[in-house]
């Protein structure tokens, strides 16, 4: 069973006004912008000297949230033409790279027009593409390389972006092969490299000794480069898990800066690191709220039909999990005195795998009652298939948020 969060008085303020306004039963998501300040403010102040945060905007890139963590973070991690143009509307501007495979020429060509700080490079073919647009906009591009290590197999997680066959990066062994490819392309400068090995990681120890693998091969890595001294960074990508079923047991997020801070002082020359983090900076700010239209039992097992589903918050679908819900009874009286049973959360598809939870203990839950769902913040709405069946999209309301003009606000296509 999954642990329950608390939800803030703020929230359920703003929960309950939105639902007074709603002519309809309501499918929402809420985002608490000053606790995603707060955190994002937190993990920036547990860093060590010499390491950077970038928050990764593809766990979420709504305006209101990269315009809320970007005066906090040292800088934004994008993937997409769509990202740059998210970035760029931003009202602060940040300092920000290009990363993730398949870049379109188009992309890479606006990114340098744009004032991109570097490029996380995943292949030879992406050098000479990188080198030919540089030297049609007759520019020094900076660019780093994405490695795919070795990795011990007791270093992995769920979801392997390294250390195994994948898409991502260039495999250790062409490493040498790539750095000559930017060493002799003109219009390009070597300034370092990236790894972004997996997702999911919630063990901070495991995650330490990935990151000191790192660092013990970073002497070798920069040693093959023709300039080295210029060879400065290293970017460990992102990665850190939520636990969506234990919320009160979470990464040990200091713990692993002071680790690495201790680690960095004992080289003799260590890099500039930068994480880009995404989950783990804005998972926890986010709600989802869903009305029960219906509750029934076939075969035995209890079903709340919800507005919304899986189309909306695809998220505990696509990882597997039963994710937590909080039950907001609209008459709490009522709902205290009636039966506790297991029951499953599932929404509007027409498909058995529209489940957000199974076997929830919930009590006296009735039709008309809500449903919050926690640790909504990133890779929810925006990695859900939200025009399957042709329902409305959700609202998504950004709590403290100064702009009056963004609340409520309807989902837009994620571009
Ligand atoms: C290159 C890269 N960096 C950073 C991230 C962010 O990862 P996470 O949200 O797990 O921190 C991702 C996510 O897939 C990624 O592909």
């Amino acid at each position: 069973m999954a642990e329950h969060v608390t939800i803030p008085d703020h929230m359920l303020a703003a929960i309950a006004s939105h639902r007074q306004a709603c002519r309809e039963p309501m499918a929402a998501f809420f985002y608490d912008l000053p606790a995603l300040a707060a955190r994002g403010r937190a993990m920036k102040a547990a860093l060590p000297p010499g390491v950077e945060l970038y928050y990764a905007i593809k766990a979420n890139s709504e305006a209101a949230i990269i315009d809320t963590l970007a005066p906090v973070v040292d800088g934004l991690e994008l993937s997409s033409g769509g990202e740059i143009a998210r970035a760029c509307a931003c009202s602060t501007p940040r300092p920000w790279v290009l990363s993730g495979p398949g870049k379109l020429d188009a992309d890479m060509r606006d990114a340098m027009t744009r004032g991109v700080e570097a490029f996380h490079v995943e292949s030879l073919g992406e050098v000479s593409r990188l080198q030919a647009i540089a030297a049609s906009l007759d520019r020094l591009q900076a660019v780093l390389l994405r490695i795919n290590p070795a990795l011990p197999p007791d270093l992995s997680s769920r979801l392997r972006m390294a250390g195994t066959a994948t898409p991502f990066g260039i495999d250790e062994a062409q490493l040498a092969d790539a750095v000559r490819a930017v060493d002799d392309a003109p219009n390009l400068t070597l300034v370092g490299f990236h790894v972004h090995a997996m997702s999911h990681q919630q063990c901070e120890q495991r995650h330490q000794r990935l990151l000191a693998s790192y660092l013990e091969r970073w002497p070798r890595w920069r040693a093959l480069a023709r300039h080295p001294e210029r060879v400065t960074q290293l970017n460990v990508g992102g990665g850190i898990g939520v636990n969506y079923l234990q919320p009160s047991a979470q990464f040990d997020w200091p713990g692993l800066c002071q680790a690495l801070g201790q680690r960095l002082e004992a080289m003799r020359e260590p890099p500039l690191v930068r994480f880009e983090i995404g989950r783990f900076l804005s998972a926890f700010c986010g709600y989802y709220v869903i009305e029960v239209l219906d509750t029934k039992v076939s075969h035995g097992e209890g079903f709340l039909v919800c507005r919304g589903g899986t189309h909306q918050f695809r998220l505990p679908a696509a990882q597997g999990h039963d994710h937590p819900v909080i039950h907001l009874p609209r008459e709490p009286r009522r709902a205290s005195a009636g039966e506790r049973r297991p029951w499953t959360v599932v929404g509007q598809l027409c498909t058995p795998k529209d489940v957000l939870s199974r076997q929830q203990p919930l009590q006296g839950v009735a039709v008309g009652d809500l449903l919050v769902l926690p640790l909504a913040g990133a890779y929810g709405y925006n990695i859900s298939h939200a025009d399957f069946l042709c329902h409305p999209r959700p609202d998504q309301l950004f709590v403290g948020d100064s702009r009056e003009a963004r609340r409520p606000q309807r989902a837009e296509p994620v571009s």
